[in-house]
């Protein structure tokens, strides 16, 4: 198996990322949450949130009935759901995840700049032209990139399936072309042995854990077991003692029976970690300045967007106002994108159900 890196991708150098709330707004922010709890009932919506969010925006989907999940079951339930608001916290790719899902739904998220640094990565007209140079590839997109990326994929995939779906292509003899983050590709290759075609992307949060000072970690604190998601570097990887998506780190703290755990992922999973594990200690991994952003500490500077204010905003947003708040995907580019995303959902029953068919 190889990874062959693809070259001369047009991308980002450098990410423009907004500030972080200061503790006095956050503090300011936490006092609405009685508000924000009457708003989302009187507006009949379901909060579906993604584990990265900050700890009162989790608080609220709990009290209200809400949801929080990692990124493929945000999108299932969106889609399940009876009820005809979906408030997504979490980032713009999830918001138009769930609107290609669910047309007939109003998707509303607190704010639409929320980014993701590999969805900027990957511009659909980028890869329209490396789609022409490698016309018998089979299009593999992680689940954070555009609706526009996704239209022009054969398949969509979240961290939790992605090497079980390269080992099912592999066995139907397809070459995979894999988009957008370099470190999941990696993965993929190395764990399914496989050969990948592999667009350079990464995410900035992910992408500065550093293996070295968390080898020290590690040796500092030798009884405790590192958790990584599959978005940080083969070295970091290479450390750990599980690797997986965010639900799949959080299932793992809570079976095994270490007492404590360095984690390689975004720190708002320690909230439910501590929630599902109060006797365990939780320490973040360290991270290190990489080209293009420098973060304090891991946290995704467009997940922190979500706050109580503009959560609220956005339920009583009327008019123009709405424009800002509410997911619209074209409808030609929807129902390309539903394809592979119906796909990815058929692919994970199958998966659950131990029986996956070769033709999907
Ligand atoms: P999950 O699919 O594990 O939820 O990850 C989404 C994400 O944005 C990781 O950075
Ligand atoms: Fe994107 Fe990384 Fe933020 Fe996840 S943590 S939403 S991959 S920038």
């Amino acid at each position: 198996m190889s990874l062959i890196m693809l070259k001369d991708i047009k991308m980002p150098q450098e990410f423009v990322t907004p500030p972080k709330l200061s503790a006095a707004e956050l503090e300011k922010d936490s006092s609405l949450f009685d508000q924000a709890c009457e708003c989302i009932k009187a507006h009949k919506a379901l909060l579906i949130a993604h584990y990265y969010t900050a700890p009162v925006i989790q608080r609220l989907a709990e009290a209200t009935g809400g949801f929080i999940g990692d990124s493929l079951e945000m999108a299932r339930v969106g889609k399940e759901s009876p009820l005809s608001t979906i408030l997504v916290a979490g980032v713009r790719f999830m918001g138009e995840t769930a609107k290609i899902l669910s047309p007939e739904k109003t998707i509303l998220m607190p704010d639409l700049s929320a980014e993701c640094s590999l969805d900027l990565c990957c511009k659909a007209s980028e890869l329209k032209r490396v789609k022409a140079e490698h016309p018998n590839a089979t299009v593999v997109a992680y689940a954070n990139t555009s609706a526009e990326v996704k239209a022009l994929s054969d398949w969509i995939v979240t961290s939790s399936l992605a090497v079980e779906l390269a080992d099912y292509l592999k066995g139907r003899g397809e070459e995979i072309l894999w988009l957008p983050d370099r470190h999941l590709g990696s993965y993929i290759a190395n764990n399914a042995k496989t050969d990948v075609y592999c667009w350079p992307g990464r995410c900035i949060v992910h992408d500065s854990f550093e293996a070295a000072a968390i080898k020290k970690m590690k040796e500092q604190y030798p009884e405790t077991k590192l958790l990584v998601h599959p978005e940080s570097s083969a070295e970091v990887v290479a450390l750990a003692d599980c690797v997986g998506s965010t639900s799949q780190l959080l299932a793992f703290a809570k079976k095994d029976d270490a007492k404590s755990y360095i984690v390689a992922t975004e720190h708002g999973i320690f909230y439910k970690m501590q929630q599902a594990c109060p006797e365990k200690t939780f320490i973040e991994a360290a991270i290190g300045p990489r080209s293009g952003v420098k973060l304090e500490d891991a946290a995704c500077p467009w997940m922190g967007l979500n706050s109580l204010s503009k959560l609220i905003e956005c339920l009583e947003s009327e008019g123009e106002a709405r424009k800002s708040h509410e997911i619209h995907v074209p409808e030609d580019v929807r129902v390309a994108a539903l394809k592979p995303l119906d796909r990815m959902l058929a692919f994970a029953a199958a998966i659950k159900s131990g029986n996956v068919p070769n033709n999907l």
